[in-house]
């Protein structure tokens, strides 16, 4: 094992040298704490004996320098009988012995085994800590990973039921992300609101097949059949979206109204969730320019201005005025459906997942 001996008295460093080669140390020479550092920079050693009273710079100094950058350096100092107290500070310090001088070979032999069985503990004790570490974080994204394919299964699941809400669920989330950045919303709103949106509809899965695929008109019963989708997706999302409060809200609340006539709790103005709010202008503008298997789709301007005379009784105005700033006036939509893009957390639900 090499071991750096720091001192500014020869004759003290030989001593010390021949010491410890008789040890098997492999022994490099220092004569300043300057010269130290350099003989550290060109190979670090696990072991270092320093004098404390050196010209240029003093143990001390260079003790503190070692452990900011050589941490797993055991130091040992040597002082002066006189130098109790700045012996002390060194190992408050970090330093894991000292030795007083005049020193008996035995006792610096005790000690250097001393010091070095401590740093095997620390070091080992360090690394333990660093696996525990590691495979906690492989532990926590294993839990995202299970929470996102979790989901996954449900949007594949409602995708094998009725591809149209597949499809109209990814278009709802590109509109609502273009709504999101115009009304310039941080980055995690809007990681929340496409997360949001694409689950949106999730709750389908809980309605009939034969309602959902109805070419006519349906009856009232069939259309608060239909409604259900929002709670039963907020029932089914809610254990899993614990750690994602807005997203869970745009799937519960995205058919409320601004004037407390929508579903399914009649919320009005600001009750309803801001998220909801956004992807409901979303929603209602892709619901009108697809076709579907009962109505054609209504042409793009027509379906704008529905949202412009929806503003307030329907709508949020800021949110559908923050559409129309999006899509210029209209001049790129209807947007064609998106590749499907695997689904991505907010960075605040992974952390709060993490914690
Ligand atoms: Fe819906």
């Amino acid at each position: 094992m090499r071991c750096l001996v720091v001192d500014d008295e020869p004759r003290l460093r030989r001593v010390l040298v021949r010491l410890l080669a008789g040890e098997g140390f492999t022994c490099a020479e220092a004569g300043s704490g300057v010269e130290a550092l350099r003989e550290l920079e060109k190979e670090p050693a696990p072991l270092v004996i320093s004098d404390l009273r050196m010209p240029e710079m003093d143990g001390v100094t260079l003790l503190r320098e070692i452990i900011m950058r050589w941490p797993e350096t055991a130091v040992i100092v040597v002082t002066a009988v006189a130098e109790v107290e700045s012996a002390v500070a060194c190992l408050q310090m970090g330093a894991l012995d000292y030795v007083a001088k005049p020193f008996h070979l035995d006792e610096v032999r005790a000690r250097v085994s001393q010091a070095l069985d401590k740093r095997r503990l620390i070091t080992e004790n360090r690394s333990y800590q660093q696996s525990l570490e590691d495979r906690v974080e492989a532990q926590a994204r294993r839990i995202e990973e299970l929470f996102l394919e979790g989901v996954h299964a449900l949007v594949y699941a409602l995708e094998a039921k009725d591809a149209y809400t597949r499809g109209h669920s990814m278009r709802v989330a590109n509109y609502s992300v273009e709504i999101a950045r115009a009304l310039a919303l941080d980055s995690d709103l809007i990681d929340t609101i496409a997360l949001g949106s694409e689950l949106h509809d999730v709750g389908k899965i809980g309605v009939s097949e034969s309602v959902l695929h109805k070419a006519g008109k349906l009856t009232d019963a069939e259309y608060r059949h239909i409604m259900e989708h929002t709670v039963i997706g907020a029932r089914i999302l809610g254990p899993l979206m614990r750690d994602a409060p807005g997203a869970l809200a745009i799937v519960r609340s995205h058919h409320e109204r601004l004037d407390g006539s929508g579903s399914p709790d009649g919320l009005k103005g600001k009750q309803i969730p801001f998220e909801a709010r956004l992807v409901s202008v979303a929603d209602a503008f892709d619901a009108m320019t697809s076709v579907r298997p009962y109505r054609p789709s209504l042409a793009v301007n027509h379906a704008m201005r529905e949202l412009e005379e929806g503003k307030g009784i329907q709508f949020d105005p800021d949110i559908v005025n923050a559409f129309l700033r999006a899509f210029q006036e209209g001049a790129s939509l209807p947007i064609p459906t998106p590749q499907l893009q695997p689904l991505r957390l907010p960075m605040r639900v992974m952390e709060a997942r993490r914690a």
